[in-house]
């Protein structure tokens, strides 16, 4: 697929925000963080499905440490743009996480509800030590107050698609992220 500046879908018109170039060089970035903070150990990297599987695989890729992966799936989306602040487990851990360095990793932190509900769940199983990386953060999510150890970029509050992010589930294969332009 090329990376056209702007991607219609419906009747909506989104703009490049995020190059792919500029994704994958700050993903090289963090991951040469992570590799010197993680030095020695053998981190557990937990990716939340469906939209951090891009920035998990392009991720684990540029470490220089060795690292485990596995996977959990929350939703408080579905298909609307705006969360229902209720989250629903859909798959749990498959890993004991237990005495491990865990490290989430998220396409998006918005209201930063999901990263709440992980962080507790995650606690109770004693981990060594726990940490997130998040691509995107929007600067304005602020009904929790959490730490991001690992920021990507920092965005405003607009729905964005591309590199793992959805509409309507389909288009998370674009290279690139687009930002839904205001119309009118
Ligand atoms: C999105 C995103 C994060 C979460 C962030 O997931 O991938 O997991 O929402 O939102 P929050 O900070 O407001 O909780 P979604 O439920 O849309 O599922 P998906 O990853 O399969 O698209």
């Amino acid at each position: 697929m090329n990376n056209p500046e702007f991607v219609q879908i419906d009747d909506l018109k989104f703009r490049v925000l995020l190059s792919e170039e500029r994704i994958q060089e700050r993903v090289i970035e963090l991951a040469r963080e992570i590799s010197k903070d993680y030095q020695g150990k053998v981190p557990i990297f937990v990716g939340v499905l469906n939209g951090a599987i891009l920035l998990l695989a392009d991720l684990i890729r540029h470490l220089s440490i060795d690292s485990e992966i596995d996977f959990i799936k929350i939703s408080s989306y579905g298909d609307a743009r705006i969360s229902s602040g209720e989250i629903t487990m859909i798959k749990d851990f498959s890993a004991d996480l237990k005495d491990h360095d865990v490290i989430v990793v998220e396409d998006i932190v918005d209201s930063g509800l999901s990263i709440q509900y992980l962080k507790r769940r995650i606690l109770n199983m004693k981990p060594a030590s726990l940490k997130f990386v998040s691509l995107l953060v929007k600067t304005d999510m602020a009904k929790v107050d959490l730490t991001i150890d690992y920021v990507g970029f920092s965005i405003e509050n607009k729905f964005v698609i591309g590199y793992g992010l959805d509409y309507k589930q389909q288009k998370r294969n674009l290279k690139s992220i687009y930002q839904l332009v205001d119309e009118g």
